[in-house]
């Protein structure tokens, strides 16, 4: 007994001795405060276990910019809303995004993410041309209510997993706006690569068989091959329907050059990437908060069953006009993503030493960008953690305020904006007007790293 407690204190001097040893390190002039955990790992293993009570606890202690070091960097925590603000407006003035690695090594080197400067612009111009509003007026919304049509014409008297079938749905939908693939093969192949890649993301960049990251670039490779079998075909035989294939392979450089395959490759899996888990769990928690609030549900239903009336047909497709008067769809969005929080902020990097909110943050820093507790500040959202779409079309300077940030700010403010926003709307549009449907057991629901349902979320469905 005495034996095991001697190295029990040894193994917490020890602990303690490194931890000291690893603040010195880090005590230099000017810094936030804050504390920065072991050698190498940092405070890693609290953040990812506590997640949201690891921020909510350290800001108890030292305030809304407190320094760590998570996921293998020394960073700041920035809570501030001001100072997050002037981050996002301001990424000229010495900020870089600052992603983890593991993430970027799965979006490939052409991605987004990885683009700073007079490239982020061109990378972000194309992607814009693919997914921005001109072309979705052209050609998405009603591809897009096309595929909805269908894609729910057989949920009546089912038991559903919302969960999955939102995933799975998106991922479809993404399939046919890039290359007009509907079902087969390339789907099958694709569905199980694309899921191991995005487990890939979060992860420690160890390239060990068996780390989530060695799987996430395998699955990468993989899915490499399976688009540029798509690009092959595409060049041998053109679609009879326009798509984001045919516009990615006339898409010339800055020296009027089309740009490489691999260029290509990396936007699509960028554009399927940051859609995919954003639009499916707005999704699914829509359906959750629609069904536990009834009479949000009354007035989501009335808003689309009115537009419905006005057509001459169940099939007629919505179109941008009609799109446009969906206030209410709107404002449940908003708030489903603020109220669960879907994404909670951005990240970026410092290139030089930099005075920021009073103090020094060094060079090569990362600034995590941490928005989720604005979401539920009472002052900007009384009674913060209620379900109230009302809350934005009685205010309708709530989009526009300073601090509206559920999408970004600045230079990088979602591209896919207003896709997620028609996406979601002609869902709902043809979900809440087809059925009513009814929750199955008990819904356990985790909101870190990830908002989701750990053993799914199931539906029973029938006919309205
Ligand atoms: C509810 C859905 C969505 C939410 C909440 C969301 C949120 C965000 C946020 C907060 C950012 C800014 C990140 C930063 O500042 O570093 C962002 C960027 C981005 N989003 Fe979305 N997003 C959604 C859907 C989509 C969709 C459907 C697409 C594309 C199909 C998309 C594509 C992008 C791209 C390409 C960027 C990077 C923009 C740039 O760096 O210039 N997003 N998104």
């Amino acid at each position: 007994m005495a034996g095991f407690l001697v190295v029990i204190w040894g193994i917490f001097a020890f602990t303690a001795l490194l931890m000291r040893w690893n603040a010195m390190k880090y005590r230099q002039k000017g810094l936030p405060p804050g504390t920065m955990g072991l050698p190498v790992i940092g405070e890693t293993l609290e953040f990812l276990k506590q997640g949201p009570n690891f921020m909510r606890r350290q800001r108890a202690r030292y305030g809304n910019f407190f320094k760590t070091h998570i996921l293998g960097s020394p960073t700041i925590i920035s809570l501030d809303p001001e100072v997050n603000r002037y981050i996002l407006l301001n990424e000229g003035k010495g900020f870089l995004p600052g992603y983890p690695q593991s993430l970027l090594d799965m979006l490939g080197k052409y991605n987004i993410a990885s683009a700073h400067g007079p490239d982020h612009r061109f990378v972000r111009g194309t992607l814009i041309s693919l997914i921005g509003p001109t072309i979705i007026k052209d050609q998405l919304l009603l591809k897009c209510d096309e595929f909805m049509h269908s894609y729910l014409s057989n949920w009546d008297g089912k038991t559903i997993d919302i969960q999955d079938r939102t995933k799975d749905m998106i991922l479809m939908l993404m399939l046919k706006m890039i290359a007009n693939v509907e079902s087969g093969p390339i789907p099958e192949a694709f569905k199980p690569e694309f899921l191991t890649l995005i487990d890939g993301t979060i992860s420690l960049p160890l390239n060990i068989p068996g780390t989530h990251y060695y799987n996430g670039l395998k699955a990468r490779e993989n899915i490499i091959s399976i688009i540029r079998k798509m690009i092959k075909e595409r060049r041998a035989c053109p679609s009879s329907q326009p798509d984001m294939l045919d516009s990615l392979l006339q898409i010339e450089d800055s020296n009027h050059k089309k740009i490489s395959d691999e260029n290509i490759i990396d936007q699509v899996i960028t554009i399927i990437h940051s859609g995919y888990e954003t639009v499916s769990t707005t999704t699914m928690m829509i359906i959750k908060y629609l069904h536990d609030h009834p009479k949000a549900l009354q007035d989501l239903r009335e808003e689309h069953l009115a537009i419905r009336e006005q057509k001459q047909s169940s099939t007629d497709p919505i179109n941008w006009e009609e799109y446009k008067t969906m206030r209410f769809t709107r404002a449940v969005i908003f708030e489903t993503l603020r109220l669960a929080a879907v994404t909670n902020g951005g990240m970026r990097k410092t290139t030089s030493d930099m005075e920021l909110n009073g103090y020094v943050v060094p060079k090569g820093w990362r600034i995590y960008l941490y928005t989720k507790e604005l979401y539920h500040d009472p002052i900007l959202y009384p009674e913060p953690l209620s379900f109230n779409p009302w809350r934005w079309t009685k205010d309708t300077n709530l989009e526009g305020h300073k601090y509206f940030m559920l999408f970004g700010r600045g230079g990088r403010l979602c591209a896919g904006k207003e896709l997620a926003l028609v996406v979601i709307s002609i869902f709902l549009h043809y979900f809440v007007t087809k059925f009513r449907w009814e929750e199955i057991g008990e819904c356990k629901l985790v909101e870190f790293p990830r908002v989701e349902a750990p053993n799914g979320l199931f539906i029973r469905v029938s006919n309205y």
